[in-house]
């Protein structure tokens, strides 16, 4: 769908590493080369016309974050320079202040390294402990697993909506509902998902959202971190600096802006957030219901044909998104890659920053494909018929 809009289609390649990052669409593009040339000024900060026009972009920007996970009010969204830097922010800045010895952390093994390292910190600083959900036989969670796990002494659950190499979608609203029925945060690892489903935060009614701008067809060094309007004055700004304060004269008398600007010191990365308006609007316009019943469908054709390669060995069958990981018996990952590489197709191999998913696929390694709403039945041809071969592959993949 679409393709004309992607100026990198033009290319002779198969881009199936969306999720890594995506492609960029003309407007985007063009509203970041727009900044640039006709009122690159600063936010927040000037007194004149073209840096008045800057605050406007960039905080229509933000009401169309609001109106695209359906938040309740703007103030919710803070814009950081990706999940990974939200993240940091919700454990750093919230879940620092608030956890105690003995209180426990839930997590998946299957989550990225970005929903992983910072609780890992946090556990070592506060004397927290971290539990992981035990997974089903397709790796996926399930409320009873969670339950097991579960006890007075949890605080937190943080999981990725979908996961960046099962690929499987988890149930997020009824976590959320049986988690606050228990007095638990919950934290959403958003970058797999908000890109490709329907994210709606008021109907999970999750306390914290982390994802970024260039999964979804926007500039990279952009996120976005979401968190309730009642929790927001209880995180603690990780960075303190211009723009976030109304005064300072001494250690103990700084006076902070109020939410969200107290969390966006520094000069942000303006052209991005302005351009990562228009990502939104782009996507609005497809629609997510179509992007991800779209998926579903392409993903369905790939794990037919995949399925029926006997050298083949498909590690997440039945997970739902885009996301499809696999392996060819007896060749490493990277090999393969670097074979499809020579004829143009882009995927991503090795353990993708997902290091305790080993324990769970009972492999540290796997080719990934991750789909996205422009990719097409001809192209996952073109990616079997290359793979179907294992003799040549292995001819060629050095
Ligand atoms: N987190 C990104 C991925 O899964 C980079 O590829």
């Amino acid at each position: 769908m679409h393709r004309e809009d992607f100026p990198m289609l033009k290319q002779d390649i198969i881009y199936l590493d969306n999720g890594a990052t995506s492609l960029k669409p003309k407007s985007v593009i063009a509203k970041t080369v727009d900044y640039y040339e006709n009122y690159s000024a600063n936010a927040h900060r000037g007194d004149y016309d073209i840096s008045y026009k800057v605050d406007l972009e960039y905080e229509n920007t933000r009401d169309l974050v609001k109106e695209f996970i359906n938040a309740k009010r703007k103030e919710e969204i803070v814009f950081t320079s990706g999940t990974t830097d939200s993240l940091n922010l919700i454990v750093n800045g919230f879940f620092k202040n608030y956890l105690e010895q003995g209180d426990e952390i839930i997590l998946t093994k299957t989550e990225h390294a970005s929903n992983i390292m910072p609780w890992f910190r946090i556990a070592g600083l506060t004397g927290a402990v971290i539990k992981y959900i035990p997974l089903d036989d397709n790796h996926f969670v399930t409320l009873d697993n969670l339950k097991k796990v579960v006890t007075p002494n949890t605080k937190v659950i943080s999981l990725a909506e979908i996961t960046n190499v099962v690929g499987d979608k988890r149930p997020i609203k009824e976590i959320t509902k049986f988690a606050h029925e228990n007095d638990i945060f919950v934290v959403v690892d958003g970058a797999q998902s908000v890109p490709h489903i329907k994210v709606d935060v008021s109907d999970t009614d999750i306390d914290f959202l982390a994802f970024s701008a260039h999964k979804m067809l926007g500039p990279t060094g952009v996120g976005v971190m979401y968190a309730k309007y009642e929790l927001m004055q209880n995180i603690e700004p990780v960075n303190l600096g211009g723009g976030m304060n109304e005064s300072f004269e001494s250690p103990s008398k700084m006076v902070l802006k109020e939410v969200p600007t107290r969390f966006e010191a520094g000069t942000p990365n303006i052209a991005g957030v302005i351009a990562f308006g228009e990502c939104i609007k782009y996507l609005n316009k497809v629609g997510m219901d179509k992007i991800e019943e779209y998926e579903k469908e392409l993903r369905n054709y790939l794990i037919e044909k995949l399925i029926n390669i006997p050298h083949i060995d498909i590690l997440n069958i039945e997970a739902d998104s885009g996301i499809v990981a696999f392996n060819v018996d007896g060749i490493f990952s990277e090999d393969v890659a670097y074979y499809l590489n020579k004829y143009g197709i882009c995927v991503r191999a090795g353990n993708h920053c997902a290091k305790l998913t080993k324990d769970i696929l009972g492999v540290a390694n796997s080719i990934r494909v991750s789909l996205y709403f422009y990719n097409t039945e001809s192209e996952i041809d073109s990616l079997v018929e290359l793979l179907k071969d294992k003799d040549k592959i292995i001819k060629e993949m050095l």
